[in-house]
Parts: structure tokens; C-alpha cells; sequence
């Protein structure tokens, strides 16, 4: 069973420049909240308590404003530096402490997820002691991402880091279930030719074990990563007409807690002080009464 998470919440974020110079990209605001409430308000609603998010040497301080270790959230935030961001499978080394003898997910902090269903279809993998389950989505462009081949017992049988020609048109998307072999494995990645160690090549030597596994994130579910500037505000536009729609919020963290049971009423109340005269207070209160 996974009951920790990682958010990997460095990164260059080169594309983005000349934005993520000076901040880093999680804690610019997708619509009305930092990015960063999006993935962790999904390991929230899979139930997921005890979380490390590791961040970028220096942005400590950023990060702990808004999200501080003694928080209103009903759960267990910790933190660790990167040094340098020297690719995806490093939250395994400077998590290895985290992780302890446990299962662990891996989000990536600029991977927005949205989906009626997607807690449920989430959940019922999260019973994972042995392997991996990686989390699929169709895409148009297939040659821009990480594509997975699957069989029909969604076992994966090819795995390709921006193919010019596939057959398949399923993106891993920046959800990951670990068993606990991923910190060994992690040891044998060596850096690629751009110099970084890369999530696939972990990935492959699980799927060598026989043990990699996908499941789809669902029709109804939306997946963006939001890492260019398009996409960002692809997003964006996304949060903003949802929520005015439906009037109601994606990605509020405190609201996930509430319904978990994790924090109450006067926890809320908390959190309407700590974010002070806004609309999210607003909303928050609305939850409330
Ligand atoms: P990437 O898309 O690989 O990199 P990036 O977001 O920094 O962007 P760019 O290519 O524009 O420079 O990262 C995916 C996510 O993982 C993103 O949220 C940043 C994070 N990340 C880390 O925290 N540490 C790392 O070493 C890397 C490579 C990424």
C-alpha cells in the first residue's frame, strides 16, 4: 500500500524562461493557486499523508511560505534539496531516508491532472508492494513524449522516449507507483548523453523484472504537463472556466483535507488566517458553514 509521495518540484525550467528565473516554476500561479497545489492536492485525494517535496538549492524559503512543514492540511510535509537538477530518479537518492522500506508515488510538480474518476481509478491501484504501475494517457503528438506499448493485460512491452514512429499514441504521464526495489535500481542509472538520469531507463530495467505495469489515467481524466508557456496557460484557461462554470475550486488543497476528515472546521478557519482577505479564503469559508 502507498502512503508516501514525492513532488519533484525543481527543475531548470528553461522553457519558461524568462518566468522561472528568479521563481521557481511550481510556485508560479496556475490561475488562482501556486502549480504546486495541483499535484499535491492529487496525492491528497488518493489519501497519500506523508509527503517530501524536493525543491531547488536556495528556494527553500519560497516554498516553506506557502507551504509550510506545520501546516493546516492534516499532514506531514518535508523537504529536501536538489542540488542540481540532474534528472527524475535523483528524488530516489535524496528521498532514500523518505522512502525508508516502503512503496513510494512520484508526481512531478508541473503535471496538472484532472478527472471525475481519477481518485477512484488512482486508488485502486495503490495497493502496490511489488513493481511498478505507471499511469498512460492517449495523446495527438506521440513524438513528444515518454510512449508506452502495452499488452492486453497492460503489461509494458515497449517503452520510448520521443518516438519519430510508433504504433502507440500512450504517454507516461508524471505519476509513478514504486515498490521499494527502486531505490536499488536507481544506484545502477548511469546519465544519459544530456547528462541527467532519466525516469525510462529506470523504468525499462523494471520491465526487464517482468514488473512494469500501466493503467490509464481514463477517458474522462485530462492530463497536461505544463511545461511550456502554451500549456501553462492551456491550463490556466482550463482551472479558470471550470471553476466559474462549476463554481467550485481544482486543486484546493485544504478543501481535499476536509473532505479526508483529516483537518476540521477550526483547522480551516486556520487556513482562512494563514492565506488572510482573499477569494480562496472565500472559499474556504464557503466549505464551512
Ligand atoms: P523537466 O520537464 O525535465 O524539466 P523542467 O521542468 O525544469 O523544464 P525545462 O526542460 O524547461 O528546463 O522536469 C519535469 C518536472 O520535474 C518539473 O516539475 C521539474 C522537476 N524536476 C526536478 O525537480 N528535478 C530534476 O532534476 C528535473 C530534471 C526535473
Amino acid at each position: 500500500m502507498i502512503r508516501k509521495g514525492i513532488i519533484l518540484a525543481g527543475g531548470r525550467g528553461l522553457r519558461m524562461s524568462p518566468l522561472t528565473l528568479s521563481v521557481n516554476k511550481q510556485l508560479l500561479p496556475l490561475y488562482d493557486k501556486p502549480l504546486i497545489f495541483y499535484p499535491l492536492s492529487v496525492l491528497m485525494s488518493i489519501g497519500i499523508k506523508r509527503i517530501l517535496i524536493i525543491v531547488n538549492k536556495g528556494q527553500l524559503k519560497q516554498f516553506r511560505k506557502i507551504l509550510p512543514e506545520k501546516n493546516n492540511l492534516g499532514i506531514s510535509i518535508k523537504y529536501k534539496e536538489q542540488a542540481k537538477p540532474g534528472g527524475l530518479p535523483q528524488a530516489f537518492t535524496i528521498g532514500k531516508k523518505f522512502i525508508g522500506n516502503d512503496s513510494v508515488s512520484l508526481i512531478l510538480g508541473d503535471n496538472f491532472f484532472y478527472g471525475k474518476n481519477l481518485s477512484k481509478i488512482l486508488r485502486k491501484n495503490i495497493n502496490l508492494d511489488s513493481g511498478v504501475k505507471i499511469f498512460i494517457h492517449p495523446v495527438k503528438k506521440p513524438s513528444l513524449y515518454g510512449i508506452a506499448t502495452i499488452d492486453k493485460n497492460k503489461k509494458v512491452i515497449n517503452l520510448v522516449e520521443k518516438p519519430k514512429k510508433t504504433n502507440s499514441k500512450f504517454a507516461v504521464t508524471g505519476l509513478y507507483f514504486f515498490d521499494n526495489q527502486v531505490i536499488n535500481l536507481t544506484k545502477k542509472l548511469k546519465p544519459s548523453k544530456r547528462g541527467e538520469l532519466e525516469i525510462i531507463d529506470l523504468l525499462k530495467f523494471y520491465k526487464k523484472l517482468n514488473k512494469l505495469k500501466a493503467e490509464f489515467i481514463g477517458n474522462g481524466s485530462l492530463w497536461l504537463d505544463t511545461g511550456d508557456i502554451k500549456s501553462f496557460y492551456r491550463a490556466s484557461n482550463f482551472v479558470s472556466n471550470i471553476e466559474s462554470k462549476k463554481g467550485l475550486k481544482i486543486g484546493c488543497i485544504e478543501e481535499v483535507a476536509f473532505k479526508n476528515k483529516w483537518i476540521n472546521k477550526k483547522q480551516m478557519k486556520n487556513a482562512i488566517n494563514f492565506y488572510g482577505k482573499c477569494n480562496y479564503s472565500k472559499y474556504l469559508q464557503s466549505l464551512i458553514v
